[in-house]
């Protein structure tokens, strides 16, 4: 019975210090946004900062993603450059998505909070 406890109790730790493990190296720290077919430069997100100092909940960006256990989709794989994609056809396209979720957000703490966030075209995309 005791044997058995431990057994349960010693699988339990390896499973949850590999599954940490695994989730540590998945999460960026650096992203360049590069969508095949794009007409604009691409775009580089710290998504170290935003998580980290920013302090922007995962779930902001990534949908119902927020659960860091379970896998974690780049936007492309829906939001396609043209609209939705075979997984998401109801995703709106591409651009959209992504303005609104980083310009909207810029706009905001930059005139609640006086951030000085990127909200030109070249800014963002940058050549
Ligand atoms: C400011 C928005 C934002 C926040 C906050 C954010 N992410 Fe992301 N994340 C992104 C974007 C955008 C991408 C896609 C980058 C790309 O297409 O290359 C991404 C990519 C990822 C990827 C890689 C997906 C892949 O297949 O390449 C993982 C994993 C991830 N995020 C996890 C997280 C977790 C966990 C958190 C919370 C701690 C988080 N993200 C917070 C915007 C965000
Ligand atoms: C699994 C598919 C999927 C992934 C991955 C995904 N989205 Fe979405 N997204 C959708 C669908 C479907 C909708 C439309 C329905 C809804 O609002 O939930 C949507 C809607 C949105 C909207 C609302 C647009 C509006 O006009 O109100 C934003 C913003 C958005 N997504 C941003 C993102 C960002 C940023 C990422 C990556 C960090 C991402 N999405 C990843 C499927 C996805
Ligand atoms: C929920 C809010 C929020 C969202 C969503 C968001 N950002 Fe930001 N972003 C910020 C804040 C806050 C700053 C810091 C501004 C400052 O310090 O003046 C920032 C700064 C930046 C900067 C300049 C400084 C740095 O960290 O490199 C870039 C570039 C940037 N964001 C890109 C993006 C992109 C691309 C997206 C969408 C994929 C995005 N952001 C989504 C809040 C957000
Ligand atoms: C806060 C950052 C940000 C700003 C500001 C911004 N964009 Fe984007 N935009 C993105 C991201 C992220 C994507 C998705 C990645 C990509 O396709 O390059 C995107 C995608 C696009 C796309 C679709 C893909 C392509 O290149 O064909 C177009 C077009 C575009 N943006 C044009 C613009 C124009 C024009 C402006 C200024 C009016 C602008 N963007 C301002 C972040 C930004």
């Amino acid at each position: 019975m005791k044997i058995k406890k431990f057994l349960v109790w010693i699988f339990g730790s390896i499973f949850l210090i590999s599954t940490t493990i695994l989730i540590a190296q998945q999460i960026p720290t650096e992203c360049e946004i590069i969508v095949e077919g794009a007409k604009m430069a691409p775009v580089k997100l710290s998504h170290e900062k935003h998580a980290t100092e920013y302090k922007i909940d995962c779930k902001i960006c990534h949908h119902k993603e927020e659960d860091p256990t379970k896998e974690v989709k780049k936007c492309s794989v829906c939001h396609g450059l043209m609209g939705g994609t075979e997984k998401a056809p109801d995703a709106p396209k591409n651009m959209l998505a992504y303005h609104k979720n980083c310009i909207d957000c810029h706009q905001k703490v930059n005139t609640e909070q006086g951030k000085a966030a990127p909200t030109k075209c070249n800014e963002c995309h940058k050549k």
